[in-house]
Order: C-alpha cells, then structure tokens, then sequence
C-alpha cells in the first residue's frame, strides 16, 4: 500500500514510527506493506515513489525540523495539497493541526485527496466538524474512504465499538467525557479544592493543556467529536454550527463543592440525543461515566443491549497512531474486497 503523511508531528511522526515498528508484523499477519512514498510538513516534502526509509525521515525530523531537508529526497517548499496531487498513492494520513474556523490546512488535504480519489486517514478533528456530511458524501462520490478512527478517543475505539460492536441494534443516545484536559482540570478542583485557574494552570504545566486552552475548556474539542460521533454513529447530518456549547471556563469551586455533597462529580459532558449538547453536568459517582483525571469515558444507549460504557486514555501520540494504522488495515480489508 502506498502511502502518503501530511503532518509530522506528535501524531503523523508516531505513526510513521509504527509503520517502522510493526513492519515485519504487518506483513507476516496482515499481508501488508506500507511504502511510504510522501511525507509533508508546513516546510516542504520528502518523495520517493520507491519508498522512505522510516529511521531516516525520523531522524532527518529530529536533526533538521522538516523532512525537506533530507538531502537526497527533500523538496523544500512543496505543499501538501501539491504532494497529493502529484504522487500516486493509495492512502494520505492527514495529521495536522485542527482548526474550527476553516478547517484549514486538513480541509484543503482532504478535500484534494478525496477528490483525486485517494482513501484518506485523518485524526483531525476540524475538517470533520465544520463539513463531516460534506466530506463522507465527496468520498462516496469517488469510491474512497474517510477514516477517522483517531479522532474521538485517540487510541480508546470509541467510534468502532460504536459502529461494530453494537452492529444490529439500534443505538439512541450517545453521552461522554471526550476531553481529557477538561476532564483533569475538574478533577483536580473536586480533589484538591483548586480554584479553576490554579487547576489550569496545573493542566498546563503538567502538558495537559495548550497555552491557549480555549479549545478545550470552552468545549470546541468535545464539541468536534460529539459531531463526529452524531454522524458516523448516529447518522445525523450536523456540524459545529448545530452544538449547543458551554464549557467550563465559568466553573467556580462552590458549583464543583455542591455537586460533591449530593454524592455527584462535575463535568463536561457531550451528549447527543434529540438535540446536540455540550454543557457541565453533575454525574453521580457511581456512574460508569464518572472517570478521573485524562480520562474519556462514552455511554452509548441502545435499544436493545442497554448503556455500555467504554473508557479510555483520549490522546497521546502512539495511541492516536494505532488508531491510524487500525484505520489503514480496514481500508486495505475494504481494496482487498474490492479487487477479488
Ligand atoms: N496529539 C494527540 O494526542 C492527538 C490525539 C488525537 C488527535 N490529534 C489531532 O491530530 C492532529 C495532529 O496532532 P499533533 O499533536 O501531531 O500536532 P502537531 O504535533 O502540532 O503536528 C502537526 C504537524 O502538522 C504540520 N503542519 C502544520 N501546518 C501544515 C501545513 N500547512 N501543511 C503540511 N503540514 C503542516 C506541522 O509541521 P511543522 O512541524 O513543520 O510545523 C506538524 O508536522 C491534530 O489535528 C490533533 O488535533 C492529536
């Protein structure tokens, strides 16, 4: 399988790094062999129709900043949609960073492979939020595939449990913690007796949160996924613009302390029912959903086999990674049907 990255960084380098790691396995158990023949960052592109050599592209990242600098591949200043137009590939892994105003550069990306009819894996979540329905039909339109595995739980196989493991019911509603960020910093008030920004500040340090957090605690983060779940899961054709959103940035102490003493804990919750609602809510403690500190937790009602509850890590960058390569297995399982 050829295979284009866009986007070297925490996730696009984790993955290539596991393309490395599980070469030999990949072959043996899977009869798959990733080539990597385009690799793109903000600065330029790496080519070779034959294949990069993983070790090389990660030290060359390391060393230099880009992979343009590789001196016998390195193409300074190409850009991605560029690198997807003029390279042959089965696959482009689009992983660079989410942005909910535009959509922008992952828009431009995915829009481009999808349409030069390129299967595309993407953990990033802002291409999906601002036009998902958009996106799935222009994939259909070419006879590709959009994956997107990673970007509801990192690692955590919040979408395919959702999609395969409750296969023939029918499921109702959805609600979670889908930020780990939010999720800490509401644990360390409930815990610690933390104002909110101490408990930022705390998030931050520890590399929880950005230096611009807004993304997580005005809820955009969760507010992206619950999207993502309403229409892969669900099937309702909605965008960011359909959230009712409220984050946590208002939360004082005494709302976390009232909620403590009626056995409940506080926090931001994505629930997609009738409507599509993110808002701090109070869970009781003994909910399944009641997880700590970074971790996500989702409930899926269905009519059949009633709550399941799946929880686990959000992010990371080898756990978003597996959730890509998961991604590229079921599209070559999907090639391989296709060509018998
Ligand atoms: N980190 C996680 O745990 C995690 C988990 C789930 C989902 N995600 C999502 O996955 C995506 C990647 O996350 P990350 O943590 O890997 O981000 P990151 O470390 O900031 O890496 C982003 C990469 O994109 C590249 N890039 C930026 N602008 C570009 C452009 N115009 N053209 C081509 N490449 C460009 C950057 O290149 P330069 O280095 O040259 O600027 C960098 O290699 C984001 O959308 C994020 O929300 C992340």
């Amino acid at each position: 399988v050829r295979i284009i990255v866009i986007g070297t960084g925490i996730v696009g380098g984790s993955f290539i790094k596991l393309l490395s790691l599980r070469t030999a396995d990949l072959i043996r158990d899977f009869g798959i062999r990733p080539r990597l023949v385009a690799v793109a960052d903000e600065y330029g592109a790496a080519i070779n129709s034959q294949g990069l050599d993983q070790e090389r592209l990660l030290a060359t990242i390391k060393k230099k900043g880009s992979v343009c600098h590789d001196p016998k591949f390195g193409n300074p200043g190409l850009t991605g949609v560029e690198v997807i137009r003029e390279n042959d590939a089965e696959v482009v892994v689009e992983a660079t960073p989410t942005n909910v105003v535009n959509g922008e550069p992952g828009m431009s990306h995915i829009r481009t492979a999808l349409t030069e009819r390129k299967n595309v894996i993407t953990s990033n979540k802002g291409p999906l939020a601002l036009a998902l329905p958009a996106l799935l039909e222009l994939a259909q339109y070419n006879g590709v595939h959009l994956r997107f595995s990673g970007t509801v739980g990192g690692g955590t196989p919040i979408l395919d449990f959702a999609k395969r493991s409750l296969l023939g019911d029918q499921i109702i509603s959805v609600q979670g913690i889908l930020n780990g960020t939010t999720n800490y910093i509401l644990t360390q008030m409930t815990d610690e007796g933390l104002p909110f920004d101490v408990a930022l500040k705390e998030a931050q340090k520890a590399g929880f949160a950005e230096a611009n957090p807004s993304m997580d605690i005005d809820g955009y983060d969760t507010a992206a996924k619950i999207v993502i779940i309403a229409n892969w899961i669900l099937k309702k054709r909605v965008t960011l613009k359909n959230v009712e959103l409220r984050g946590i940035r208002n939360i004082t102490l005494k709302e976390v302390k009232d909620a403590a003493s009626k056995g409940k804990r506080l926090k931001l919750i994505a629930s997609a029912e009738g409507g599509i609602q993110v808002a701090p809510k109070a869970i009781p403690i003994d909910h399944p959903l009641c997880v700590s500190g970074v971790l996500n937790a989702v409930t899926f009602t269905s009519k059949y086999a009633g709550e399941e509850t799946i929880v686990g890590r959000g992010a990371g960058g080898m756990e978003t990674a597996s959730a890509l390569l998961r991604d590229l297995l079921e599209i070559k399982n999907q090639l391989a049907r296709i060509n018998i």
